[in-house]
């Protein structure tokens, strides 16, 4: 279970990263080092890693079509690496296992902004050891906006009304150290403390009528429901890869690892409530406890102060540049089956290429989780739509943009992707779980993006 806390720290949240831009490229830099934390009720300093501080990273902030550059610099004492989850980017800018950076060295990756405004982030990925850097600390968000995000109808002030959460369960032992422990439990270890960018109990006070969340499941295995203490409907706008083609009313909302949502609350002048995760059904589960599935507890106080700022109702036009995803359109179909720690009956190899795939095309995916326990498809470089799940149209909130999907115990999923852009015969892309245990296991594979006829 999940460790009760008082709810009376201030939710601390990360600082927008600074930029320069010259040249016509905005230039950031993050150093990945070593620091440690006093949390309320621990004895001792926790040892953590950060980006630029002591626990997580600032937030990166771009616009679509701009160039960026970011300087990472590793400080810790591992070969990490700095992936860029739900980028579209060249392969050689994405951060995966084949581009580590060694202790003390520099990774300078540079690429243009060149998708729609959405709740991005950043961690390590280096080959068999992401939870376990993720776990002390690694991670950050990366934001993006475009026209469209600038004339939506939605609270924007970073921080203010507009509030990432990266949400995370960490297990803190007597002598005040981070305990990551393979306990045999699927799909992963679970920790007893709930933490919101970092804080433990925190409170957020809040001026005005709505408030948009920028919610990021960046736990190791837990799987979260999300929603207000009384379940009043929340307004879905964005999924992981930008705004959905129109707000969907939920009261929960299951957030599996490596996804985000972006929700829009309503709250009324005066009130105390708290976002909670309430027991998740996460599908024809073997073993339902060991997942943490009936876990119920507290993530996050709201205070609404006695008078709020108007805010109206979130609504936003279409995106110029989009070009549906049509599954007419696809070239041929793949399939995937999720199975022990495998993809297809077999682990990771950073040296064999899994799926070769042509540049400018569309495809279908086929994906199916054939076990009883929970398993999470992310695929590189793209964002898909679900065409179908076991042949039957996706619910309203699974129908947007999307990196990452939760899969449910025998079920199928019919993705549908386009690889745009970017093609280098000679540098992988990844797909896999994002339940991280089972990413750093081996279920993972690479696959390249080449022109046609090469
Ligand atoms: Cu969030 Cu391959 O990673
Ligand atoms: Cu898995």
């Amino acid at each position: 279970g999940i460790r009760a806390v008082e709810f009376d720290q201030p939710l601390a949240i990360p600082p927008l990263a600074e930029s320069e831009a010259s040249g016509g490229v905005r230039r950031f830099h993050l150093t990945a080092q070593e620091g440690s934390i006093s949390w309320p009720g621990m004895p001792e300093p926790t040892p953590t890693w950060g980006l630029n501080g002591p626990f997580l990273g600032p937030t990166l902030r771009a616009r679509r079509g701009e160039n960026v550059e970011v300087t990472v610099r590793n400080a810790v004492p591992e070969t990490t690496s700095m992936h860029w989850h739900g980028m579209h980017l060249p392969a050689a800018m994405d951060g995966g296992p084949h581009q580590s950076i060694e202790p003390g060295g520099t990774w300078r990756p540079s690429w243009e902004i060149d998708q729609p405004a959405a709740t991005l982030w950043y961690h390590p990925h280096p080959h068999g050891a992401t939870e376990r850097h993720v776990y002390q600390g690694l991670a950050g968000l990366f934001l993006i906006d475009d026209e469209r995000s600038d004339s939506a109808r939605l609270p924007r002030e970073y921080g203010v009304d507009d509030i990432p959460l990266i949400i995370q369960d960490r297990r803190v032992d007597e002598e005040g150290r981070l305990v990551l422990e393979d306990s045999g439990r699927e799909p992963g270890m679970l920790g007893d403390t709930i933490m919101v960018n970092g804080t433990i109990g925190p409170v957020l006070e809040v001026a005005a009528q709505r408030l948009r969340l920028r919610l990021l499941n960046g736990s190791t295995a837990r799987t979260y429901a999300l929603a207000l203490a009384d379940e009043r409907p929340m307004r879905m706008v964005a999924s992981d890869g930008g705004l959905l083609d129109a707000p969907v009313e939920l009261s929960r909302l299951r957030l599996a690892p490596g996804e985000r949502a972006e929700v829009v609350v309503a709250l009324t002048p005066g009130e105390t409530v708290r976002l909670r995760s309430l027991p998740v059904d996460l599908g024809a589960i073997a073993v339902p406890a060991l997942t943490g599935a009936d876990d119920e507890f507290d993530v996050l106080e709201l205070r609404a102060a006695a008078s709020l700022a108007p805010a109206p109702e979130p609504s936003w036009g279409e995106d110029p540049l989009h070009v549906p995803l049509r599954a007419q359109d696809a070239v041929r179909t793949r399939t995937f089956a999720l199975q022990g720690r495998t993809i297809n009956g077999a682990r990771m190899d950073m040296h064999r290429i899994d799926e070769v795939v042509h540049v400018g095309t569309v495809e279908i995916w086929e994906v199916t989780n054939t076990e009883s326990v929970p398993h999470s498809f992310h695929v590189h470089d793209v964002q898909f739509r679900i065409l179908d799940i076991d042949d039957q149209a996706p619910p309203a909130h699974l129908t947007g943009p999307q990196d990452t999907v939760y899969l449910e115990p025998r079920r199928r999923y019919r993705l549908v992707l386009r690889f745009d852009r970017y093609a280098d015969p000679a540098m992988p892309y990844m797909y896999h779980c994002h339940m991280l245990l089972h990413e750093d296991g081996g279920m993972m594979g690479q696959f390249v993006v080449i022109e046609p006829g090469t």
